[in-house]
């Protein structure tokens, strides 16, 4: 029998282990299901995503604040949202192979997807998962770890606007864990039960809503250029009737052609009031927020932005892994280049280590970079390009002349020499985002 060919999928989870970006959980264990660890690539370019979401929410905007909400909230907050209600999926079991499915995500009529057997009634499956905060276990002890970081946002509204001294329209962003018992978790750190999003949620004057939805729909399809996406594996995905979260008028979804499919990696949602009301009425705060140029009270709408970390690692690795004649190349953009630089002498003697040393120490002081004096450097070089170092700097015999290297690009693989004084400020120019 002909021997399967291994998907990109495949292929992209084998380097990610084998290069140091994504782990299984608890492995020595047998792992556990659906949950990853980051290696010492893995974490790095998680950061890189998360430091470019940040910029450019946070610090390019004099209209968004950030904030870092506790994972735990008082019970009643997610009884106001909706979720202890509403954030349900339909459950079936196969009474054959006792496979678990999402009702809405198979053809109910067919059977077991996996092996034709028949299914149970759907039952509905709150997602959030339920612990309790103190030693003792029953009803009054319960919480939950948040299904998003959005409700952190709204309960701050009132803390972030005085303390700031905002004015609608502005907005909160925030990244942090989320957590959702999902029925049917895969694809890889596509669908995981612990993730981590970056959402922002975006308080306006009711009236102006769909102005500013539009407006963010914009602004966040274009963010995926900074990102390094090819926009053409990039479309938007308008939520109908059925689709629509509980809190939700209007939603669409950025999605990106996984190699598993088209899939949403981002929400723009308009919320309206819906979450601040529910808070209010829960609460008995008054969160109305009072206009002084209109001289009226009104309880804000909000268009929220929410994606997630996890899921937008996924996406620059599809998108960035190309397969070439004799290489693997990673081509991120180098400002989320896990390793910035790699140092290498052309070979173990005459000074030349001594000299790539003092460049990597330079280097060290901004980047991550990586010295490596092993093997041939055509195999240095590859092994760079697999997990998408930007730049490689070797010392070689004329360095020993006239104090120049070389710099190797990543992409087009082209070499120029410049002073070996001039590598810091080079690379910095070109790595920063
Ligand atoms: N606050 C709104 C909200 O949470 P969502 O569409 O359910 O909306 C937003 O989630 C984003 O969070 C998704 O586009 C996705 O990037 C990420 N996300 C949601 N569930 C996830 C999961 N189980 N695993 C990984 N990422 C997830």
């Amino acid at each position: 029998m002909a021997k399967k060919q291994p998907t990109i999928m495949d292929k992209l989870v084998s380097l990610t282990k084998r290069r140091g970006f994504i782990f299984q959980s608890s492995e020595i264990y047998g792992g556990i299901n659906s949950c990853y660890d980051y290696g010492p690539l893995g974490v790095e370019l998680k950061k890189n995503i998360k430091e470019l979401w940040w910029k450019s929410m946070v610090y390019e905007r004099a209209d968004v604040e950030g904030i870092d909400a506790s994972i735990l909230m008082h019970p009643r907050v997610w009884e106001a949202s909706g979720h202890v209600e509403g954030f349900t999926d339909p459950l079936v079991d196969c009474k054959n192979c006792k496979m678990r499915w999402r009702a809405d995500q198979i053809d109910l009529e067919k059977g077991c997807p996996n092996c034709g057997g028949e299914l149970t009634e759907p039952r509905m499956f709150n997602l959030m998962f339920k612990t309790f905060m103190g030693p003792v276990e029953d009803d009054a002890h319960v919480v939950y770890l948040r299904p998003e970081t959005a409700q952190g946002i709204y309960v701050n509204f009132h803390n972030v606007r005085e303390s700031m001294r905002k004015k609608v329209p502005f907005g909160i962003a925030q990244i942090g864990k989320a957590f959702r018992n999902e029925i049917t978790p895969g694809n890889f750190i596509f669908r995981t039960r612990e993730f981590e999003q970056m959402e922002m949620q975006y308080f306006v004057k009711p009236g102006t809503d769909e102005e500013w939805f539009e407006y963010w729909k914009e602004e966040r399809f274009k963010w995926y250029d900074r990102l390094g996406i090819n926009k053409d594996k990039l479309r938007f995905h308008q939520h109908g009737p059925d689709e629509l979260a509980h809190y939700a008028k209007a939603a669409f979804d950025i999605e990106y052609e996984f190699p598993f499919g088209w899939s949403e990696i981002e929400g723009i949602h308009n919320r309206t009031d819906f979450d601040l009301s529910r808070h209010q009425e829960y609460s008995g705060k008054d969160l109305r927020y009072y206009d002084q140029e209109a001289d009226e009270k009104y309880i804000p709408y909000v268009v929220e932005t929410s994606t997630g970390v996890d899921r937008l690692m996924l996406t620059t690795l599809v998108d960035a892994y190309t397969e070439e004649e004799d290489r693997v190349v990673l081509r991120f953009k180098p400002y989320l280049a896990p390793i910035k630089a790699a140092v290498l002498p052309l070979v173990k003697r005459d000074g030349m280590p001594e000299i790539a040393r003092k460049i990597e120490a330079d280097l060290r002081k901004r980047f991550k970079v990586f010295y490596d004096e092993g093997g041939s450097i055509g195999r240095r070089y590859r092994r760079q390009d697999e997990i998408g170092t930007p730049y490689c700097i070797t010392v070689d015999s004329q360095t020993l002349e006239d104090g120049t290297v070389t710099i190797r690009e990543r992409d087009s693989m082209e070499q120029i020499r410049i002073d070996k004084s001039r590598v810091l400020e080079y690379i910095s120019e070109r790595v920063m985002p």
